[in-house]
């Protein structure tokens, strides 16, 4: 899969090519990131890319013809399929797994665009971008960090990058619902045990459990998973057995963060 990224700190980019499973997908030839800096098309001799707002107002915004360069070059590079030019930008839609999944599935081109400063001229939006994508709503310093975000989620969702692909199949939100706790080694930590069931190696048991606690979980932090996908039969009788019991949730942390 190709993704370019228009940013104006490719070296930002490139730091996470070096690492975890986005240099996997890198070495497996999955996943092939290239930078394009909009200072290689600016017309100006210090190379700026940036001026005031017309009407005034604070900070410093992208011009077009710097970035829609890079854009298009970034489209022109690219081989078959014509990419999806999506911006990073705090007003566009909320990125989710869904859209992730989608990306990752097809393995049509993507080209990235970091926004800097107060953000884009809007023609730029208008004339190149499909699309815009938002990490959440808060406001960064930069789109590359979002960018990072796309590409790292998407490479450990491409074949052959994570050495086990159940272990993505079972993370959170993937059957719209959140993981179950994890233990490892030590079994006695600070005066902290494991959940018996996890040793005893009846593993129809330990999977009873873990959908139990991924349910509870579920239930307790993110009820709005259950919209699509509601409790199952036995999902429903889990909740009724712990709550009317009184047992909400396995993990100490979610106790103090509820
Ligand atoms: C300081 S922000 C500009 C914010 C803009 N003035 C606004 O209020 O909508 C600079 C750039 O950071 C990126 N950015 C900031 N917050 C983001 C978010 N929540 N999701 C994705 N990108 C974001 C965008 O590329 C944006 O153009």
């Amino acid at each position: 899969m190709q993704i370019s990224v228009v940013t104006l700190f490719p070296e930002l980019v490139e730091a996470g090519n070096r690492c975890g499973m986005v240099r996997s997908a890198l070495e497996k030839d999955v996943l092939s990131v290239r930078g394009y800096n909009p200072r290689d098309w600016s017309e100006d001799r210090n190379r700026r890319v940036d001026d005031r707002p017309f009407g005034g107002g604070p900070g410093m915004l992208l011009q077009p013809g710097p970035i829609c360069g890079a854009i298009d070059a970034a489209v022109a590079e690219q081989s078959g399929e014509r990419p999806l030019v999506v911006a990073l930008s705090p007003q566009g839609r909320r990125l989710d797994r869904h859209v992730v999944a989608d990306w990752s599935e097809r393995r049509a081109p993507l080209v990235l665009v970091c926004g800097r400063y107060e953000g884009f001229d809007q023609r730029i939006l208008d004339s190149r971008v499909d699309v815009e994508y938002s990490l959440g709503d808060l406001v960064l310093s930069g789109g590359e960090l979002a960018a990072m975000v796309v590409i790292d989620a998407i490479a450990r969702r491409l074949p052959g990058v994570v050495g086990d692909a159940q272990s993505v199949v079972e993370d959170s939100f993937e059957a719209d619902r959140l993981d179950h706790p994890h233990y490892t080694r030590p079994p006695a930590w600070e005066g902290r045990g494991v959940p018996t069931v996890l040793s005893n190696g009846d593993h129809r048991r330990i999977a009873e459990w873990r959908a139990e606690q991924a349910v509870l979980t579920t239930a307790r932090r993110r009820p709005d998973l259950f919209t699509e996908h509601g409790p199952t039969a036995d999902e429903r009788a889990a909740l009724e057995r712990h709550w009317l019991g009184g047992e909400q949730d396995a993990s100490a942390s979610n106790r103090k963060r509820d």
